[in-house]
């Protein structure tokens, strides 16, 4: 998918109080599992609030081209028709997975216990980040890399293991697509695949993997970590998924309706899986008044409703073991933090660096640009509150949904209109991300 000829800017705008209730689209991480472990499985998913955000119509189309039946049955409504564990076809053309690092990496996972072979490739974001840490433990369980770019990244083809062996892996930083992919290969392994993580990431495939049948036992290893095993070669069973609402992109109507005065505002059926609500305990932590209730679980995840009310936020310290249940949120955090009284100190985002853009560098370059005064510490982000945002900067999105997004809602709050270069990309994971901002009463041009 290319966005790189038809760039299309826009501008925020100090906005009166945002009020109104709103329901953000599917997560994205369980939307990719779904379809994933849909076509894995024997017989028919039913998936039901689907997120259609580009990374996941690509992840859909890959599944497609890799032999199962993937078909849209109504809105955010999703049938899949698997084909067992190993029985993936060989696919006739490279799958290309936009600017999705989740699903590309997954089905990678997926491909690697399959004896195919698979060319994987993506946009120029998708293209720079690193591949090896995925390639490496898949290595050690029998697929090879057979051809790829420079530093063994995309375009990248794949030949899955005749006989996938299963391994024991400690994951050298702490991700779930690291510990997805290698689960997801030991499902075609006869006997244990475990993978020891030093700090939990989120456990939507193990969650999702049991509910389709699987036998997955996670233990606790340290302070902070998890090993997790799973039993290869189970009879995974299709099974409904209904997917919450994803609480990476509830993030951006929480914030706003923090530094929006007087904003009171419902967001509804928010999943609230533990190991993604680091950025709700930080803004709590900051003064920010968020109400949680109907608290309700569907297929092994919980979810949610939240009130959130306008609110003077105070600088806090977030600490490093915090940062895998909220990898996704810094760069929106880093705008509450510019709009609360005092200094924020964010540690341990070395793993901001790898994603879509270089985030660590983005989101300083989004304050500056704006009048905030932040700094950059080996793997930490320090941000000085002032209690309020100059603005009337223009921030480059680098290909990054999550920049435009948050530069976007600082602006809904900032003394000067605050302009972002392309929020084409904000398509891949919340396409009515702008619209329902308005609905809510947020003023763009
Ligand atoms: C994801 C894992 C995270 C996160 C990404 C989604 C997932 O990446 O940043 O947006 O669905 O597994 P890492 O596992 O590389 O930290």
């Amino acid at each position: 998918m290319s966005h790189s000829d038809h760039t299309s800017p826009l501008e925020a705008r100090k906005s009166a109080a945002l009020s109104g209730t709103a329901r953000v689209p599917g997560d994205k991480s369980i939307s990719h599992r779904a379809l994933i472990l849909g076509a894995l499985a024997v017989g028919e998913t039913r998936i039901s609030g689907l997120l259609e955000g580009e990374d996941v119509l690509n992840t859909a189309k890959a599944m497609r081209a890799l032999g199962a039946q993937v078909e849209r049955t109504g809105d955010c409504a999703w049938r899949v028709h698997g084909v067992g564990v190993a029985g993936f076809a060989e696919p006739a053309a490279p799958l290309d997975f936009g600017n999705s690092g989740t699903g590309c990496r997954l089905a990678m996972g997926a491909v690697a216990g399959s004896p195919i072979s698979a060319t994987f490739d993506g946009d120029a974001s998708l293209r720079s980040r690193p591949m090896r840490r995925i390639v490496d433990p898949l290595e050690q369980m029998g697929a090879r890399v057979t051809q790829s770019a420079e530093g063994g990244r995309l375009p990248l083809t794949l030949a899955g293991a005749r006989d996938p062996l299963p391994i024991t892996y400690r994951t050298p930083v702490p991700s779930a697509q690291i510990k997805s992919a290698v689960l997801l290969a030991g499902l075609s392994a006869p006997g244990i695949t475990t993978v020891i993580e030093a700090e939990a990431s989120r456990d939507h495939t193990e969650l999702m993997l049991q509910h389709f049948g699987a036998t997955v036992v996670t233990v606790p290893e340290g302070a902070h970590g998890r090993k997790i095993s799973l039993t290869g070669q189970p009879e995974l069973r299709g099974a409904p998924v209904v997917v919450p609402a994803d609480p990476s992109s509830a993030a951006f109507p929480m914030v706003a309706a923090l530094i929006v005065p007087g904003s009171d505002v419902m967001l509804t059926e928010v999943m609230t899986n533990p190991l993604r609500t680091g950025l709700i305990t930080t803004l709590r932590e900051m003064g920010g008044a968020i109400e949680q209730s109907e608290t309700r679980g569907d297929s092994g995840e919980p979810m949610a409703r939240f009130r959130i009310r306008g609110s003077q936020l105070r600088g806090v310290e977030v600490p490093p073991e915090r940062a895998p249940s909220m990898i996704d949120e810094y760069l929106v955090l880093a705008v509450a933090a510019a709009f609360a009284e005092g200094t924020t100190v964010m540690r341990g985002l070395h793993e901001l660096r790898v994603k879509e853009s270089d985030r660590l560098e983005a989101t300083a370059a989004m304050l500056r640009v704006n009048g905030v005064r932040v700094e950059i510490s080996g793997d930490d982000l320090i941000v000085e509150g002032r209690g309020h945002v100059p603005g009337g900067g223009l921030v480059a999105t680098h290909m990054d949904h999550r920049i435009a997004m948050s530069a976007l809602v600082m602006g809904l709050a900032a003394d000067k209109p605050v302009k972002v270069d392309d929020t084409a990309f904000i398509a891949t994971s919340f396409p009515d991300f702008v619209p329902m901002m308005r609905r809510l009463g947020g003023e763009f041009a």
